[in-house]
């Protein structure tokens, strides 16, 4: 599956936005490992990738939304909380189960729209409270 980044998916932070490009790269390069039928080893691997990406990308965002005091940081971080508790469920998942049918189609369809929501509506919204509350100006 190509996921693949557009700059309508913009929220006008340079860092953010090149973190989210490599989100999708890294988010591909795992649903690929399924649809390649990849063995379970080499998916935890390229899960722990995803998952290790996804934390540096959290923990960049959290820190700006604590910079800029954005008002609703604790619903944000609520949601960063529950995707990286999701990832780990997966993680146990593969782990145990392997790749099963279930699973793939399960995880794409979680994964795909989870970082759709995530990109376009959570980070959208930041984006435009960091236009008027840029970092270092508050
Ligand atoms: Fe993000």
């Amino acid at each position: 599956m190509q996921l693949t980044w557009n700059p309508v998916l913009s929220i006008g932070n340079e860092e953010i936005d090149k973190q989210h490009i490599a989100l999708f790269g890294f988010f591909g390069d795992f649903v690929d490992g399924y649809s390649r039928g990849e063995a379970k080893d080499k998916l935890l691997e390229l899960h722990d990738r995803l998952e290790d990406y996804v934390e540096h990308h959290f923990q960049a965002e959290e820190t700006l939304t604590q910079q800029v005091n954005l008002p609703d940081l604790k619903e944000h971080r609520r949601k960063h909380q529950n995707f990286r508790l999701r990832l780990s469920d997966m993680h146990q998942q593969i782990s145990s189960q392997g790749p099963t049918l279930m699973n793939i189609i399960q995880t794409n369809k979680a994964l795909v729209s989870w970082l759709v929501q995530h990109v376009q509506d959570l980070d959208q919204t930041f984006g435009e409270y960091l236009k008027e509350h840029p970092p270092g100006q508050v």
